[in-house]
């Protein structure tokens, strides 16, 4: 499938945030086959902290996520509706102002910017529309990629959880990072609605 048939049937979903370039679609049940091959290698599902399953599976968890008052799933699309990742506020608790922060892009679209652009996004979702006041994020200490693109959207590095998971014969440490609400407005930088 080249880019154009895969964002054919996207082009025309709602766009219900944006970023500077990417927009964010709510995740669908029929969107469970498109992320459920992002995620379906054993070194993409490392990097995110589960272990790839069935469609089935991903399909039923899809439709109950949408039900979920707890957390928000977008696609994340770019300008001509391309699909290229799943972006998340998941476990969010009102009452504490918490959330956690999930991101996956398709290892095509990965390098180009997007990740950094799609998080700044959710962060701004989730202090400027939201009322939270913390966001998390975890991932295993040797994962490069998403330590930097957390650290350029302004997470701070809390600490380590020790020997949190296996991958490829031996464990691994995860690293806590978090962004405060203050630490947000402090960032000098254009918020998603005034691009
Ligand atoms: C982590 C992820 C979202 C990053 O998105 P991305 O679009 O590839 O990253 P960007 O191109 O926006 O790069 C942002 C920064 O990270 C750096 N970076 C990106 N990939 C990197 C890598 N593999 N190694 C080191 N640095 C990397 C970039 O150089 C850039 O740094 P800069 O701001 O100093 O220029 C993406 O790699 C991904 O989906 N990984 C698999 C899932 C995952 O790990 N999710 C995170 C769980 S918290």
């Amino acid at each position: 499938m080249d880019e154009d048939e895969a964002a054919t049937p996207y082009a025309a979903r709602q766009r219900f945030w944006r970023g500077r370039d990417v927009a964010f679609t709510p995740v669908e049940p029929d969107d469970a086959e498109l992320i459920h091959r992002w995620r379906a290698d054993p070194v993409a599902a490392h990097e995110i902290g589960v272990w790839p399953g069935s469609l089935h599976e991903l399909r039923e968890r899809v439709e109950a996520n949408a039900e979920d008052r707890h957390r928000d799933d977008f696609l994340v699309l770019l300008a001509d509706g391309t699909p290229v990742g799943h972006i998340a506020l998941i476990e969010e608790d009102f009452v504490d102002g918490t959330a956690e922060a999930y991101l996956l892009l398709a290892p095509e679209h990965r390098r180009k910017g997007i990740g950094a652009d799609a998080l700044e996004a959710l962060t701004d979702l989730a202090f400027g529309e939201l009322p939270l006041h913390r966001v998390e994020a975890v991932t295993h200490t040797d994962n490069a990629a998403a330590l930097a693109v957390l650290s350029g959207a302004g997470f701070v590095r809390e600490g380590v959880r020790r020997s949190s998971c296996l991958h490829r014969g031996r464990r691994h440490d995860s690293a806590v990072l978090g962004l405060l609400r203050a630490e947000w407005e402090a960032l000098a930088r254009p918020r998603s609605w005034e691009h």
